[in-house]
């Protein structure tokens, strides 16, 4: 199975209306026309309306939520509220972890509530310092990936799915020192994590969800950095914080991942 390729833009806690709305409009008209990689947009809660009203083709996704459906949580949103507005919802990101003391139990919580209103969830998950896998066979990649904070993380905030469910999840693999320093991590080295969550899925789950569950890198992705996970068939996209703030950057990430993507399938028909 061909697995769907994401571009993912987290605005953050970024943007004014009237930015949210130029900036929105903006990627569309720009990446309308890619047919290899979906594009969505996870605006700040405040300007999902306004963007799915005025642009009805965008998909759109939360940066966040909280795990229960109503009652007095003052300030917090549920995956209830976000029926019909967002198609997905990010779970889990290192900011939330760290900012806001995030457990795995209480991202395990979000992604049940997400799959509850059949919202698809992202879930982030990520080690805090690069790890050394030169060198490493691929049981000793593995071996070290399930023992860090990422494998840990991966299992425990992954309880209690059923096959059903998995087949709607998204992983976006970010490595925590990666994110808004500047220092990506390189093409490889995200492939080689990656390929060792499928080898831990395949433990934990069956073939068939370790090979199709879509897995994406994000951590200071730029136009500069695309190629190199797009010239990694095991990695099914990219989630972007700060390139995403601006129009023709952003666009320009999806052009890349779309045009190494539609590359990559016209040389796999023609052996
Ligand atoms: P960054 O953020 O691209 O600014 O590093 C990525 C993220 O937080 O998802």
């Amino acid at each position: 199975m061909k697995r769907t390729k994401y571009i993912i833009a987290n605005w953050k806690m970024n943007t004014t209306l009237s930015e949210a709305m130029v900036l929105a409009g903006g990627v569309l008209r720009r990446t309308d026309d890619l047919e290899n990689v979906k594009v969505i947009l996870l605006p700040p809660f405040l300007w999902l309306v306004p963007i799915k009203e005025q642009y009805k083709r965008a998909n759109l996704g939360a940066q966040d939520i909280y795990s229960l459906q109503s009652g007095a949580f003052t300030g917090e949103i549920s995956a209830e509220m976000l029926k019909g507005i967002a198609q997905y919802i990010l779970v889990g990101h290192s900011e939330r972890r760290s900012v806001f003391n995030e457990t795995d139990a209480d991202v395990n919580a979000k992604l049940h509530a997400s799959l509850r209103t059949n919202i698809k969830p992202i879930l982030a998950v990520g080690e805090e310092n690069p790890m050394r896998l030169d060198g490493l066979k691929d049981d000793e990649i593995t071996k070290r990936v399930s023992e860090s904070r990422i494998g840990k993380s991966l299992i425990s905030s992954t309880r209690g799915l059923s096959d059903k469910d998995w087949d709607r999840l998204i992983i976006a693999y970010e490595p925590v020192w990666a994110i808004g320093s500047g220092r990506n991590a390189s093409g490889k080295y995200a492939a080689q994590v990656i390929r060792a969550l499928r080898r831990m899925l395949l433990k934990k789950t069956n073939r068939t969800i370790a090979t199709d569950v879509p897995i994406l890198y994000g951590g200071s992705v730029t136009r500069n950095s695309v190629a190199e996970y797009a010239a990694q068939p095991t990695i099914d996209g990219v989630l972007v914080g700060s390139a995403s703030l601006k129009i023709s950057e952003f666009a320009r990430i999806a052009e890349i991942f779309d045009e190494a993507d539609k590359w990559r399938s016209d040389t796999n028909e023609n052996n």
